[in-house]
């Protein structure tokens, strides 16, 4: 491979092809951080609205690390994966305490921050300050492999060649250029190496497929979710999941158990027991994707057996349940049984 022209191409091409994304056109290291972090297991369209809610609502590092935790997961309802939101929010306080209020410029540092990995480090630094540190993802595993046409690479191995490679004239540019690559030429399958700006210096060309690897996906689980809707006096019943299960802290209809069982209606009544009186009668019905959890929601009419509420139950009109951290799968039942309207796409 000719590394020179290798570079001055790819470089080229990004500069000409790259898609538009807000984070794109700010060099400020908090907003470039806040995108990487979203951007991890979630794609740049289901990000963008989410981003820019959340840069509205805490455009400084010094706002989040002001923030109440329950904002921030609030804002972050419907992305999934809520230990990035906990764990930025605490980065942010370290960064205001300890860091001076600027994300770290070296990698070692940065990756004392809670959730940030080098990953995250080096693209951020990268990005917003030049350090010459490459970037790892699944995309840019992938053009590697199919560039050296070599399978199995180590994670080691992955990463001495992503740092031979890396520009280390524009190091953020580079690792967005082969992250873009990847996204949007070099994809896993049916790979479009007749538009590829390096293709005459890859291995893999036209062979593509051969080198495609990458960890595979998590085998997705099909479960049925009962969920209750209790009403009284133009109030809905809330539970709270414990802050250490899977959507922790977030509040949602009271429900059969999430995911990870699968529920009816009877597995609801059990788990409510003395409290909620459940009705068959299904007020409405949807799916909802978590994670690798493919959920089938049914949505109960219930009553309430006693007047005490038990330990994480709680009643809320719905404009305080819209300002709460509600769950994307309780955002998704209320908007199906018709007690708030609108899109699905950037809530609240
Ligand atoms: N994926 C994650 N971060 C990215 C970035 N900065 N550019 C392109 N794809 C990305």
């Amino acid at each position: 491979m000719e590394l020179p022209r290798f570079r001055a191409r790819l470089l080229r091409w990004f500069s000409r092809a790259k898609r538009p994304m807000p984070w794109r056109q700010t060099r400020d290291p908090y907003a470039i951080w806040v995108s990487e972090t979203m951007l991890q297991q979630t794609t740049v369209a289901t990000v963008i609205p989410f981003y820019d809610r959340f840069l509205r609502r805490f455009p400084t590092v010094e706002a989040l690390a002001a923030s109440e935790e329950d904002a921030v997961l609030g804002l972050w309802s419907g992305l999934g994966y809520y230990s990035r939101a906990r764990h930025l929010r605490l980065a942010a306080r370290d960064i205001v305490e300890n860091h001076e209020g600027r994300f770290p410029r070296g990698v070692e540092t940065a990756m004392t921050l809670r959730g940030v990995g080098s990953y995250t480090a080096s693209a951020v630094t990268s990005i917003a300050y030049g350090v010459r540190a490459a970037v790892l993802d699944g995309n840019v595993r992938r053009v590697l492999s199919r560039v050296h046409a070599k399978r199995g690479l180590t994670e080691r191995e992955s990463q001495t060649l992503a740092s031979e490679l890396l520009s280390p004239r524009s190091p953020g540019a580079w690792n967005e250029a082969m992250m873009e690559l990847g996204a949007t030429v070099c994809t896993p399958r049916a790979p479009k190496c007749d538009r590829c700006p390096v293709a005459s210096d890859c291995l893999g060309r036209d062979r593509a497929e051969h080198w495609s690897e990458g960890k595979p996906r998590r085998a997705s689980v099909k479960t049925n979710v009962a969920m209750a809707l209790v009403e009284r006096a133009g109030r809905i019943l809330l539970t709270r999941n414990a802050s250490g299960e899977l959507m922790g802290g977030l509040y949602e209809l009271p429900h059969s158990g999430l995911p990870q069982r699968s529920g009816s209606s009877s597995s609801l009544q059990d788990r409510y027991p003395g409290v909620l009186a459940v009705k068959s009668e299904v007020l409405a019905t949807f799916r909802h994707a978590v994670t690798h959890h493919r959920i089938e929601a049914t949505i109960h009419r219930a009553t309430l057996t006693r007047n005490r509420l038990g330990p994480g139950l709680s009643f809320h009109t719905i404009d305080e349940a819209l300002g709460l951290p509600l769950g994307g799968l309780t955002r998704k039942a209320l908007r199906a049984t018709g007690l708030i309207v609108g899109s699905n796409k950037g809530a609240p």
